[in-house]
Parts: structure tokens; C-alpha cells; sequence
């Protein structure tokens, strides 16, 4: 296929922006063993992809943009991937988050942090509370993230306001629910996109997926870049979306 530069598309173009788009970050192992690497030359090649998402979300004014770096599922990976990865979240957290609160971005790890070491939890701290007044770009990178596991703490903390008697049973609604969960105060989202060629959600956004747009591409995530991101967005920006309604009442 021939590729369209993001300024050729945006030039014939007139995109509307999603607010929020989600990324599920997959390929990275298939597109190493494709070079004949390891797996975890694939995870340090996403890095500049990662950094590629970052640039195009922030100069194409999107509010919020969500990565999926690792999964609650993740784990269950050969111990030496999954320290690898740890690592390099480690590292990648240290040189990239002066760049990012330079460039007014905001930085959240969202997800089950009591899993990961003390040494992680607290640089992800540090970077959080540097970053906490910006207001270029949202960044949420998802890690020890489930879906499940986001629903079930929403379903906790209503629980535990109804005990504490500051909440009847009966206040328990599709927007009490939402505040709970761990994306309540970012827009909603707009835009998933799956890199890797794999079409499903591996318990990602579940509950914020209700009405986004799904968008699946073959590429690797190590390829995607800002022309695929673009491409993307593109694609969105022709969407049709009717939440339930006719054409004729969305038009
Ligand atoms: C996604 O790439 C990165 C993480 C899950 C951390 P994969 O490692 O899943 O790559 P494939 O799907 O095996 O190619
Ligand atoms: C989803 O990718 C998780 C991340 C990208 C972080 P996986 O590669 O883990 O998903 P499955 O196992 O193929 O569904
Ligand atoms: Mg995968």
C-alpha cells in the first residue's frame, strides 16, 4: 500500500481530533524475531514509537493520550522478559521526563502499582508530582493494567461509601460508577487503536470502550509512527458515530 504523509493527508483533509486515544503498544516481539533478535530488542525498539505517539498527540492538540505498556496478564511472561521490561520502564521513566515537563506534559501510571518495586513506584511518584500542572497533554501510560481490575476497584470504593453511609445503594448509577474508575477524570474515549494486527482488547479499556471507535492496524508497533497515526486519526475523523441514534439524527 502506498503510504500518504500525515501532511499530504492533512492538507486534503479537514480531521476532526479525537479528545482521548488509547493505544494498545502489541507487535514488539514479533518484529524483533522478524530481524532474528531477542524479543526484548523489540521492546526497546517501541521506546521511539512510544516517543513518535507523545510528539504527534501533543503537536495535533489531542487532550489525552493512553498507553498500554503492560497488562495484569503480563506476568505470566518468562521472568527475564518481564524484568527486562521493568527495566526499561525504569529507564524510560528517568530520560524522558524532563522532555515531557518541559514540553507541558502531564505524566500518569495507571494501573495496580502495589506490584512493582519501591524503586519504580516512587520515580513514577516523582514524575507525577512534577508533571501534575500541565496541561498540553494528558499521558497515561497504563501498566499492571486491567480492565477487570478497573471495574472491580470502582466496584469497591462504591461499596465502601455505601458502608461508610455517605451513599445509598440507590445512588449507584452509570455516572456514579464512571467517577470511580481509574480514567474518571480524562475525556472520554474517543479512539482505540491496536497495532500488531491482533483484534481484540486483552482487557484493556473495557468499561471506557463502550462507544469508542476501534481501529486495528498490522503494523508493528515498533513501526507506527506519526504517518500512521495520522492515518488513524484519519480514518476516525470519517466515522460516523451514532451512539444508538439514526444517520439522519447525527447529520
Ligand atoms: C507488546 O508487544 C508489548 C507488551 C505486551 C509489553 P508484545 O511483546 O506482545 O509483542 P508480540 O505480540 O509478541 O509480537
Ligand atoms: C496487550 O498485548 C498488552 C499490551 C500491549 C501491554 P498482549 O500481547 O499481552 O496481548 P495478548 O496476550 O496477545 O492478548
Ligand atoms: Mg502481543
Amino acid at each position: 500500500m502506498e503510504t500518504i504523509s500525515k501532511d499530504e493527508l492533512a492538507s486534503v483533509k479537514t480531521v476532526k481530533m479525537p479528545r482521548h486515544v488509547a493505544i494498545i503498544m502489541d507487535g514488539n516481539g514479533r518484529w524483533a524475531k522478524q530481524k532474528g533478535k531477542l524479543r526484548t530488542f523489540g521492546h526497546k525498539a517501541g521506546v521511539e514509537a512510544v516517543r513518535a505517539s507523545v510528539r504527534f498527540a501533543r503537536t495535533q492538540h489531542i487532550e489525552s493520550l493512553t498507553l498500554f505498556a503492560f497488562s495484569s496478564e503480563n506476568w505470566k511472561r518468562p521472568q527475564d522478559e518481564v524484568s527486562v521490561l521493568m527495566e526499561l520502564f525504569k529507564l524510560v521513566l528517568t530520560s524522558e521526563v524532563k522532555r515531557l515537563h518541559k514540553n507541558g506534559v502531564r505524566l500518569r501510571v495507571i494501573g495496580d502499582l502495589s506490584a512493582f518495586d519501591a524503586k519504580l513506584v516512587s520515580k513514577i511518584k516523582d514524575a507525577e508530582a512534577l508533571t501534575q500542572h500541565n496541561t498540553e497533554l494528558q499521558l497515561n501510560i497504563a501498566a499492571n493494567y486491567g480492565g477487570r481490575w478497573d471495574i472491580v476497584m470502582a466496584a469497591q470504593g462504591l461499596a465502601q461509601q455505601v458502608v461508610n453511609g455517605t451513599m445509598q445503594v440507590t445512588d449507584i448509577n452509570e455516572a456514579t460508577f464512571d467517577q470511580c474508575t481509574a480514567f474518571a477524570h480524562l475525556p472520554p474515549l474517543d479512539l482505540l487503536i491496536r497495532t500488531g494486527g491482533e483484534q481484540r482488547i486483552s482487557n484493556f479499556l473495557l468499561w471506557q470502550c463502550a462507544y469508542a471507535e476501534l481501529y486495528f492496524t498490522d503494523t508493528l508497533w515498533p513501526d507506527f509512527n506519526e504517518d500512521k497515526f495520522m492515518e488513524a486519526v484519519v480514518d476516525f475523523s470519517e466515522r460516523q458515530r451514532r451512539f444508538g441514534k439514526i444517520s439522519e439524527q447525527v447529520i
